[in-house]
């Protein structure tokens, strides 16, 4: 090997070092951090200006710097501190009419002072940036991070001062063939940081990750692990539940990785009773508490079974956008409103899709009983072939999984969304299912399928995909973009694999207070005739065990433009982007209440 070669795969190696994420800290909300939230200045810059040079090369003294002219004579073309500001978190999208549209570059800077602990370590935390950013701290870059709903977090003990530090961010949420999503699909593209910033700090050693869930098939051994970031790495840890009095201690190896294992008489996370318990997790230097919920969740034959009982998932499918107002969604309360509107239509479990959601969105479907499908945005058709989308696709999944793995109310992760069948689609999907069972083989695998016809009246679910999945998801518009909404009346469902069946979307547009007849497109008449006529094909499949319409609510969409109707909203919401409910809405909650009378 030269070395002019072996020299390039130093300075690769270094730049990953700088320039990827660190390991993710999980359960941020219990960790000691201080918050950079609210008025970040910002520079709207579409032509990247602050990034590269006129020679279009990446420059040495962009905006980064946060330079300022120190004398009368210096001409410095940007100050931050006379700059507009945006609120974090937030999208950018719907704070300001003129970035309604906008798709590119914001640079961020946030100012503040730290009172450094020479024993502690600090990392700046980012709950989401949509879509790629690059981190600098006080001029110097720190980090960078692909994907816009996943959390990221980077080391910056070093590079901390007392007074005067400056965290600059360069926001891009362009769209690229190559993403994840690609180019096409039918939300708003909100850019920005659309989730909290915290400056989070931990002892040397700390415990970083953990994983403590009930083991496959069992009620009462817990099977996981812990893992510790810092010098100390070969030491004891401890999981207490001080509620069933149970203490139990392990030893780390030398890469601070501790299996942990133990018995105990749980009572079990149900959606009538989603049991959560206080868990405190120590080691010799740190000490994190959690709260999680035991259960177990399985698929034998066409059954999907709870804690050994066969359940049929009533859900809904939700978008992140806000409930009461425009844009992201991202707090606790957005995520009350969201999952009690769910409630209300009689749901015991949610989709969310089609990429992550914020962490509040899971932590209260575990304290409200509401089972998750989650998921990631390898939707429609991304590039197969390219192997930094198949990377970007892993690493959303890895930390998709890294953070929401305690928690109870996560029963499904999906790999995809309405993808084209194909030999390249068929292993890369394969490949993501692997990582999956790997990283976590208590869950069940899913994703959303697309509907294919036999004959004229019979759709059989044949995707080669299915293999693969422990739970079949399938989208179908029967009623709405397939035929009218009678055609469902005529409809056989097969299926080539014996496992249950989701139907993870169907349904149609109407506008909140548009009346019609059945027939008047648009009117709440319409969409809830569609309803009628699908939940009657639905109780006709004799393997579905779960559905989720779509969707909750009406949502933003540059996809839809009829004037006087959509103006950029998706209207298939069963409640209007105000939370008005439309007529629809009733028909499911009374499909649901039908099925909890059976289940009672
Ligand atoms: C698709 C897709 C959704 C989309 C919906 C629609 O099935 O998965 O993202 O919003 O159809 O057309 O409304």
């Amino acid at each position: 090997m030269d070395n002019s070669f072996k020299f390039k795969l130093v300075i690769l190696f270094s730049l990953s070092i700088i320039t990827t994420a660190s390991e993710l800290i999980i359960n941020i909300e219990n960790r000691n951090k201080t918050s950079l939230n609210g008025k970040w200045n910002i520079i709207i810059d579409p032509f990247e200006n602050g990034y590269y040079d006129y020679r279009y090369k990446p420059h040495e003294n962009g905006y980064f710097k946060n330079i300022k002219p120190k004398k009368k004579s210096d001409r410095v073309e940007y100050d931050f501190d006379i700059s507009p500001t945006l609120q974090v978190p937030g999208d950018w999208n719907t704070q300001n009419d003129k970035l309604l549209f906008y798709e590119g570059t914001i640079w961020y800077k946030k100012s503040f002072d730290y009172n450094k602990n020479q024993d502690k370590r600090v990392f700046i935390y980012f709950g989401a940036a949509n879509s790629n950013a690059i981190v600098y701290l006080n001029g110097e870059k720190i980090g960078e991070h692909t994907g816009g709903f996943t959390p990221f977090n980077f080391e910056i003990t070093q590079k901390l001062k007392e007074k005067g530090n400056f965290v600059i961010v360069k926001v891009d949420n362009k769209r690229h063939a190559e993403g994840v999503p690609t180019l096409n699909f039918d939300w708003w593209n909100y850019g920005g940081l659309t989730r909290k910033v915290m400056l989070v700090t931990v002892p040397e050693t700390f415990i970083q990750d953990y994983m403590i869930q009930l083991a496959k098939g069992s009620q009462e051994k817990i099977e996981g692990w812990i893992k510790l970031n810092g010098k100390e790495l070969d030491q004891e840890v401890a999981i207490k539940i001080p509620e069933l009095d149970i203490q139990r201690s392990f030893k780390t190896n030398k890469e601070g990785f501790a299996k942990v294992s133990f018995k105990g008489n749980f009572e079990l996370w149900t959606p009538q009773n989603p049991k959560l318990y206080s868990i405190v997790i120590s080691s010799k230097t740190d000490e994190v508490t959690d709260k999680i919920g035991f259960r177990n969740i399985e698929v034998n034959g066409r059954e999907i079974s709870l804690n050994g009982k066969p359940v049929f998932l009533r859900g809904i499918s939700i978008h992140e956008d806000a409930p009461l107002r425009s844009g992201r969604a991202f707090n606790k309360e957005d995520a009350k409103i969201l999952l009690n509107w769910a409630k209300e239509l009689n749901c015991n479990f949610v989709r969310l899709a089609h990429y992550p959601h914020n962490e509040n969105m899971v932590r209260v479907a575990d304290s409200m009983g509401i089972m998750v499908w989650a998921e990631i945005p390898v939707y429609w058709t991304i590039q197969w072939e390219n192997k930094e989308t198949f990377i970007n696709a892993k690493n959303q999944l890895s930390a998709l999984i890294t953070r929401d793995k305690n928690r109870a109310s996560v029963i499904l992760w999906s790999m995809a969304n309405e993808t084209p069948l194909s030999k390249l689609r068929l292993d890369f999907i394969k490949k993501l299912v692997q990582f999956t069972r790997m990283k976590d083989p208590t869950r069940l695998i899913t994703a959303a399928l697309e509907i294919h016809y036999k004959d004229k009246n019979t759709v059989i679910i044949d995707d080669p995909l299915g293999k693969e999945l422990d739970v079949l998801g399938c989208n179908e518009y029967i009623g709405w973009y397939d035929g009218p909404p009678d055609k469902c009346d005529n409809i056989k469902w097969e299926t080539i694999y014996n496992k249950p069946l989701i139907i993870s979307e169907f349904g149609g547009g109407a506008l909140y207070g548009f009346h019609g007849d059945t027939l008047t497109m648009w009117s709440e008449e319409y969409q809830e005739n569609i309803y009628k006529h699908q939940v009657s094909m639905l109780k006709r499949i004799s393997f579905l065990r779960g559905t989720t319409p779509w969707i909750l609510k009406d949502f933003m969409s540059p996809r839809r433009h009829l004037p006087g109707i959509q103006d950029y909203f998706n209207l298939k919401g069963l409640i209007s982007n105000r939370g008005s409910k439309k007529k629809a809405f009733y028909i499911m909650q009374n499909f649901y209440q039908e099925k909890m009378r059976a289940e009672q």
